[in-house]
Formats: C-alpha cells, sequence, structure tokens
C-alpha cells in the first residue's frame, strides 16, 4: 500500500525529501502503530529517494524514536501547546538532527520550516517551528545534558528491566540502547578471511562486525552469497546446537531465515517453518542468493503435523525461534519502544506456551530442543521454560556450559540459560538483547 499524501512527491521539494519522509514515518509510527520499515516504504517517496537519502530518513526516524524520551524533555519548554501530530513529528526529527546527528543547526532549521511550508494545513505553524527549533539550536545542549537515556524508556520497560535485572544493569541497557547499532554478519566460512575483506572486526562465535550498517547488498560478497546480515545473538542459538552435519533439524517460525541459512549452511538437513508467506519468499530469496537449501513448508506451527513422523518424534534437532515482544532488538528496531505494551507481552507468552508445547512433539528422544527469543521479558524467557517443564517432564534442561559462550560467559543463568543483554560486548558496540534455553528429550 503506498502512502496518497505522497502521490506527485520528489519533485517539489527534493532537497528535503529525505526529512519529509522520515517526519511521516515518525508519525505513522505514533499514530498508525505501524513499524518504522513500513512506515517509511509505504510512501512512494521513500522508495524514489536515493540509497543513500532512504540512510538518511531511515536514520532520522530511527534517532527520534530512540532517542524520544529525551527530545521531547528539550522541547517542552518551548511548545505552549501541543502541535499537531505531523507539525510534532517535524520538531521532534529536527530536534532529533540538531542533537545527535551533527547536522548544522541551520540547515535543521531550515528544512523543518520548509516541510511545514509544503502544505497550506502545515504552514501556519512554520513561524513557531523556526522559533522552536532555533532554540533547541542555541539550549538543546544544556537541556539535554540534564536528560538521560533511561528517560527514553516507556515506564513499564524500565520497571521491567529493573525488577528482572536490578537498577544498574536496567541503566546500562537504556545507554547501550541509544547507540547506533553495528552490521553484524555471518559468514558460509572463514570469518577471518571475510573480517579482512569487509573490513570488520572479529567477534566470538565467528561474527564479522562492521561499525556502521550502510547498503549492505553494496558489500563484496553478498552478490555471491558468501554472507547475511544477523545480529551476533541471534546468531547464537545454532552455535548452541552442536554438531548438525547430516542431521534432521527443524527450523520452526524461521522467516527471514537466518537461522535456516546457518543450520543449512552447517551441513544440516533442514525443514524451515513459518506461517507467513511474504515472509518466507525472504527465505526463498535469502536460500537462493546463498546457494543453500532448504525444505521451505508454509504451516502454522501449532497445527503442523509431520508427514513422514504423524506420531511426532522425527527430528534431531528443533528451533523454536518464537515470536517475541522483540524488545531485546530495539538498538535496531527503535519503533519496538512505542508500539509494544505488557498486554502484547501477555498474549505473546500464550503464543510462545503453545508453540513451545508443538515443537517438543518433534524431537527425537535423546534429541535437542532449543527455544529462544529476542525479547528482555523474563516472562518470554526464563519463567516460560518454566512452565514448560512443568508440562513436559521428559524434557530436562541441557545447561549451557562456560566454554560454549567463550568471552560471554556472563550471559550464562544460573539455570544453564543464556540472557544477553544489550549492554554485553559494549566495548565492540553491544548485542541484541536475547533468551535461548537448550533441553534434551529423555
Ligand atoms: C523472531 S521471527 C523468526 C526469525 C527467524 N527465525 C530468523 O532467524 O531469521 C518469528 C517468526 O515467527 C513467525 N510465526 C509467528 N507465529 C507463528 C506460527 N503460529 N506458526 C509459524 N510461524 C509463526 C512469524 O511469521 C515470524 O517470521
Amino acid at each position: 500500500m503506498t502512502d496518497r499524501r505522497d502521490k506527485k512527491p520528489a519533485t517539489k521539494t527534493p532537497k528535503n525529501g529525505a526529512r519529509y519522509v522520515a517526519a511521516r514515518g515518525v508519525q505513522d509510527v505514533l499514530e498508525k502503530m505501524l513499524p518504522l520499515d513500513q512506515a517509511l516504504s509505504n510512501q512512494a517517496l521513500f522508495t524514489q529517494l536515493e540509497t543513500r537519502d532512504r540512510g538518511f530518513a531511515r536514520l532520522i526516524a530511527a534517532t527520534t524514536l530512540r532517542r524520544m524520551g529525551q527530545i521531547d524533555q528539550v522541547l517542552a519548554p518551548f511548545i505552549k501547546k501541543a502541535p499537531p501530530t505531523y507539525v510534532l513529528a517535524v520538531l521532534r526529527t529536527g530536534a532529533a538532527q540538531i542533537l545527535f546527528l551533527g547536522t548544522p543547526p541551520h540547515a535543521a532549521v531550515s528544512a523543518g520550516v520548509a516541510l511545514l511550508k509544503r502544505s497550506q494545513k502545515t504552514a501556519r505553524a512554520a513561524g513557531m517551528a523556526n522559533a522552536v527549533l532555533r532554540r533547541v539550536s542555541e539550549q538543546g545542549q544544556t537541556l539535554l545534558a540534564e536528560t538521560r537515556p533511561l528517560d527514553n524508556l516507556p515506564k513499564w520497560l524500565r520497571v521491567s528491566w529493573e525488577d528482572a535485572y536490578g537498577a544498574q544493569a536496567a541503566r546500562a541497557i537504556a545507554n547501550a540502547m541509544v547507540q547506533d547499532p553495528p552490521l553484524d554478519i555471518t559468514v558460509k566460512s572463514d570469518p577471518q578471511g571475510w573480517a579482512e575483506k569487509l573490513e570488520g572486526e572479529l567477534l566470538p562465535f565467528g561474527t564479522v562486525r562492521r561499525s556502521k550498517i550502510g547498503d549492505v547488498t553494496a558489500l563484496a560478497g553478498f552478490d555471491d552469497g558468501e554472507w547475511w546480515a544477523q545480529d551476533i545473538s541471534a546468531s547464537l542459538p545454532v552455535k548452541l546446537a552442536g554438531d548438525l552435519k547430516g542431521k534432521k533439524v527443524l527450523d520452526l517460525c524461521a522467516a527471514p531465515g537466518g537461522k535456516t541459512m546457518q543450520l543449512a549452511a552447517a551441513g544440516a538437513i533442514v525443514t524451515a517453518i513459518d506461517k507467513n508467506e511474504d515472509r518466507l519468499a525472504r527465505v526463498h530469496e535469502n536460500l537462493k542468493r546463498t546457494k543453500l537449501s532448504a525444505d521451505v513448508i508454509v504451516a502454522d506451527v501449532a497445527k503442523w503435523r509431520d508427514p513422514e513422523n504423524k506420531t511426532g518424534g522425527g527430528y534431531d534437532v528443533v528451533i523454536l525461534d518464537a515470536p517475541c515482544s522483540a524488545t531485546g532488538t530495539f538498538r535496531r528496531r527503535p519503533d519496538v519502544l512505542h508500539l509494544k505494551s505488557p498486554a502484547d507481552v501477555s498474549s505473546l507468552m500464550r503464543v510462545q506456551e503453545k508453540l513451545l508445547l508443538a515443537a517438543s512433539r518433534h524431537v527425537r528422544p535423546g534429541g535437542t530442543l532449543i527455544y529462544c527469543t529476542c525479547s528482555l521479558e523474563t516472562r518470554e524467557g526464563e519463567q516460560q521454560i518454566i512452565k514448560f517443564m512443568k508440562n513436559r517432564a521428559n524434557f530436562r534442561l541441557n545447561a549451557i556450559v562456560e566454554e560454549e559462550m567463550f568471552s560471554l560467559s556472563e550471559a550464562i543463568t544460573p539455570q544453564g540459560c543464556v540472557r544477553v543483554l544489550p549492554s554485553f560486548l559494549q566495548e565492540n558496540g553491544g548485542m541484541d538483547g536475547f533468551f535461548i534455553a537448550r533441553f534434551t528429550r529423555c
């Protein structure tokens, strides 16, 4: 679906195209509750922008959403009456450029004013925006110094993380989350060689890290399918699955296929299932590009029956990367901060419980079940598996040990699961929040 507001966009003010798209994107995340990528790509103008400008639009919008608590505190003294949502989005994105992106203040101010003058409806607010953004240019850094990254968290997340990990850890997570995420790459082979070719750094577990995301498709080896983008955290579940050569592996909730590719590259015979056809198209594209293979099936994991093993138990390894609140990923997906609520976590927990029970049916006796989520909520991790073990006495936790985690042994919980916080590996640029539990079927 494209946005009718943008039917004939670019020609009038192409200079401010990226900023326009960013402001509309922020508005649509907050008002229509759209994920940021969708809020941007829905706009016809976004698709017409040069790659570099698309990147700039995304950077402005992501920074605004990630830093909104701090930005609003800086803006507050200068805004007398709540402005309409698009005007507010222009002010917030303008402030984000001045405060965090190093945009020359006069450029951010004049662009904000120009965006509002584009339409008669918003032109009246141009004078106010000029005054507000000028003040942000003059006094913003002083006001910003009185704010903290913790101010960007909605109260429920802050309370949840303080309860689960303590006040100091919650502060460290908030500090980590305001940083721009790096580009993490999983390679089919030769991580050291690819780290050199891609001018990246080699992290534990063989992930190659570049400090900036940029245009991934333009990098060496992308077209040849030698690697794919995948946060180091998301690569861990497969790395903890042991030797996969020749093993029958069921990859549940597989799209867009990061783990499917890892499994296939490790020599497993992979069946990948997801219920979302559009997202599965990405799995097919990814497998094609990387010249890897898997049997890809569209199905609801809760209902899927293995045609070859009617009573289940047909797989050596089953990985369930369950749908979750994704609160661990908010460096990469800052919209999550504004889109998710405690009620979402409650309903996702019910889904996860059902999917975990369904996944367990397919594990052969002696086989391995891995449950993981990219959530920081213990209700979707530690608490979920306690319930599972009460329901499935024939599964026991197969504790993850220090030698398996290299320099990340601080992630091992007293139960023997992995709980990654975004503040880990901070000196190298952090990592997404993640939870991993590994079971053996008795
Ligand atoms: C966290 S993502 C998976 C990421 C993927 N494993 C990877 O590594 O690239 C969760 C996926 O679960 C899928 N999903 C949600 N509910 C499902 C269900 N009941 N059956 C199958 N797939 C489901 C979603 O479509 C989504 O693609």
